[in-house]
């Protein structure tokens, strides 16, 4: 698609809960995402114009452990190749940044539904069960 411009680690912490209402309820607090955002190894948005239409995160320790984290297209924008963006200039960081001559472990938690778009791009599922709790901090 024409016009996408593609921005490294400024997705803001308010970009960030207006393009996870887009497709999900139940947005963190402002708070919560500063400080995620401020954390995450690296962020990826994609503008078409002044409109953030896509985002990705990479969160880790840059030796052992990549995990990515909240990849999500504007509903109208998805299948046009954006997603596919996003997920190879997180790959590009990895390739970028890992040790070099070693396999290093590339992590995501797909609901069943994405997980052809993952399996697309190279991952494959395995027997693990994510398991999770929403631990309440007084
Ligand atoms: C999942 C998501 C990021 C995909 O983004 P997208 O921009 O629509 O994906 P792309 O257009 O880059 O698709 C790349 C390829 O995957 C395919 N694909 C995309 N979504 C798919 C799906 N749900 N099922 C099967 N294939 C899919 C595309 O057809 C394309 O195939 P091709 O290369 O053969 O043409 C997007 O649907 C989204 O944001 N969904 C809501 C949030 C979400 O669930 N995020 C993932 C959390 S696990």
């Amino acid at each position: 698609m024409d016009g996408l411009t593609v921005k490294y680690n400024q997705l803001t912490a308010e970009e960030f809960i207006l393009l996870w209402e887009s497709v999900w309820d139940g947005a963190p607090s402002l708070e919560q995402t500063k400080l995620a955002m401020k954390n995450t190894l690296f962020r990826v948005s994609v503008f078409h114009g002044d409109k953030i239409v896509g985002m990705a995160r990479m969160i880790g320790d840059m030796g052992l452990n990549y995990y990515i984290k909240d990849v999500v297209v504007r509903p109208e924008y998805q299948r046009m190749g954006i997603g596919k963006m996003l997920i190879n200039e997180l790959m590009k960081f990895v390739a970028e940044n890992g040790v070099k001559g070693t396999d290093i472990f590339v992590e995501l938690c797909a609901v069943p539904d994405k997980i052809p778009f993952y399996e697309k791009l190279g991952f494959s599922a395995n027997e693990a069960q994510r398991l999770k709790m929403m631990y309440h901090i007084d």
